[in-house]
């Protein structure tokens, strides 16, 4: 299949291709598709993934085209393959899809437009993984050697699992932090507030209330004192350390409403990339080499 579903399959000098590439549209190269037309099918809600890839599809010249799921026929039972050949068929360049589903695109794989993942149950964000690469690289020029913390509801986190895979390969260490009942074998364990004083970066993540089949054992409050990243943790960060989050946020739960805008917060910058990042994926698979 064409486009990208997946940073599993892809070597780590294919992934620092990606990269590159959005960091040359950064720095303003600039590539014009006019004339081409993709669409973004979200089963899920999105703010970010869905209007950085429009964005990103805007500044190569391509024409976005918009989907109203509730007021499409997947609200007469199509099926997501139908849906998905329906648009080939109409002569779209590219489909971006998030969907609920672990690895939806299985059933897509006689599909020859590129497909690009946008989110897909709790396995993988890979555009989301590669600019929270990227955000690092701009950083701290490297990737070997760093300590990364995953701290929250990893059990539940597509952004966790897939980041996870990536950054051991890229010779990180990667650690997780958070209530017992959200952690699962990402990483070693670490307490919170022993990862803060020896990790680069503390990668917070969304409790994701929509994924949990039970009500979370204990109150926001609870959680934001024991596992939140607060004005006095900040404090107490390693120097030169940078917090992460792919957002949406939930200030005053995983995150202290200053904190997500602090000296040390990369949050909005990850949003920044994330424009560039789908930038380089469109601009590859349209080049045949995604
Ligand atoms: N980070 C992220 O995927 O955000 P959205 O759900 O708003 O796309």
């Amino acid at each position: 299949m064409r486009g990208l579903l997946t940073l599993r399959s892809l070597s780590v000098p294919e992934i620092m291709d990606i990269i590159d590439l959005a960091i040359r549209f950064k720095k303003g190269l600039t590539v014009n598709y006019s004339g081409k037309k993709m669409v973004n099918l979200f089963y899920e809600n999105s703010t970010r993934t869905q209007y950085s890839f429009q964005i990103a599809m805007m500044n190569l010249g391509i024409q976005p085209l918009s989907f109203n799921l509730a007021g499409s026929s997947v609200a007469k039972g199509e099926t997501l393959y139908d849906t998905v050949r329906t648009f080939e068929a109409l002569g779209v360049d590219g489909i971006v899809i998030r969907h609920k589903q672990d690895v939806f695109y299985k059933e897509l794989e006689t599909i020859k437009v590129p497909i690009f993942n946008g989110g897909d149950g709790t396995s993988d964000h890979p555009t989301q993984t590669l600019l929270d690469l990227m955000t690092i690289y701009e950083e701290f020029g490297r990737f070997q050697g760093l300590k990364i913390c995953l701290v929250g509801d990893i059990r539940h986190s597509r952004v966790a699992h897939g980041n996870a895979e990536v950054m051991k390969r890229l010779g990180m260490e990667v650690y997780i932090s958070g209530p017992p009942e959200f952690c699962d074998d990402t990483g070693k364990f670490l307490p919170l507030d022993k990862a803060i004083k020896v990790c680069d970066i503390i990668n917070l993540l969304r409790v994701q209330m929509e994924r949990h089949e039970e009500e979370m054992k204990i109150s926001k409050e609870e959680y934001h004192q024991k596992w939140g990243m607060t004005i006095q943790r900040v404090g107490a960060m390693k120097r030169g350390a940078i917090i992460m989050h792919p957002a949406p946020i939930n200030r005053g739960v995983e995150i202290a409403s200053e904190v997500a805008e602090c000296v040390s917060s990369r949050i909005y910058k990850q949003m920044e990339n994330g424009v560039y990042i789908r930038m380089a994926v469109i601009s590859m698979a349209l080049e045949g080499k995604l």
